[in-house]
């Protein structure tokens, strides 16, 4: 197998939830057989709930939301300006922008990402590269599909760390967990009807149950008091071999929409 052939299950399998991979004993030179597994750390999660339908209550409310024990009173603006010129983790080092957010403050539907691409860096903006041409074309005519006028600028996008990781690796727990307060904090202030977590990474951290992206998509769970729905990374879904993933990424997206604007 060459390299690029690895480099791609190695992504494969990261998307399915499964960040280590071992070796198998006598294979191939060096072989040392098993590892550590390393915990994936949940800084986020708040008892998670698997799998409930959002209430009627919570679909059905008409008008402005009562305050909730999920939310807050600080706005997006306070937040960046506390983060400022962040070097609470390693992570600062590489980075030519901070990606904090991108949307409305008050947009019903959150959706989350892991983390910024070199794109993402650049321009200090999240989701605007290939994956980010992909999730905007899926917001819009999914909605446009399903009749609501919805657009890209009617949401709110982030991710879980506000900096590009080197090599787009997957943020370490310790970088999701010091990050992992100014989602908290971004997602009590928006208190949206609804997150939307993409991909593996950030449904993990934000659900607190560990499994791979594809046993939780499609499913509900819950961020403190707001139903979060799972489904694929956008980048996932512009690789090749799974054109499955994209009907049922497009199934996910339909479900939540209903929800938020039904
Ligand atoms: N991937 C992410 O998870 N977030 C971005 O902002 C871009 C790509």
């Amino acid at each position: 197998m060459n390299a690029e052939t690895l480099r791609q299950y190695l992504e494969f399998y990261k998307d399915l939830g499964i960040d280590t991979v071992y070796r198998r004993r006598g294979r191939g030179p060096g072989a040392k057989g098993q590892g550590t597994d390393p915990e994936p750390v949940s800084a986020l999660a708040s008892s998670p709930s698997e799998n409930q339908s959002p209430s009627d209550a919570q679909r059905s409310a008409p008008g402005p939301r009562p305050p909730a024990p999920g939310s807050s009173s600080e706005s997006l603006l306070q937040i960046l300006s506390d983060i400022g010129d962040c070097k609470r983790c390693r992570l600062h080092e590489g980075r030519n922008k901070l990606v904090f957010g991108v949307g409305d403050e008050h947009a019903p539907l959150v959706f989350v990402g892991e983390g910024p691409g070199a794109d993402e860096d650049e321009q200090g903006v999240p989701f605007v590269g290939r994956a980010g041409q992909l999730l905007t074309q899926m917001i819009e005519n999914t909605a446009q599909r399903e009749g609501m006028p919805l657009k890209r600028g009617d949401v709110y996008i982030c991710n879980v760390v506000k900096c590009r990781p080197p090599e787009n690796r997957t943020p370490e727990p310790d970088e999701m967990e010091i990050c992992g307060q100014f989602l908290e904090r971004q997602l009590a202030a928006i208190h949206p009807k609804a997150i939307c977590v993409l991909g593996g990474t950030a449904a993990r951290a934000l659900t607190g149950h560990r499994e791979g992206v594809t046993k939780m998509r499609g499913k509900w769970f819950q961020w403190r008091d707001i139903p979060v729905m799972v489904t694929y990374h956008p980048s996932y879904l512009l690789r090749p071999y799974n054109q499955n993933a994209k009907r049922e990424a497009w199934e996910d997206l339909k479900k939540v929409l209903h929800f938020v604007f039904d």
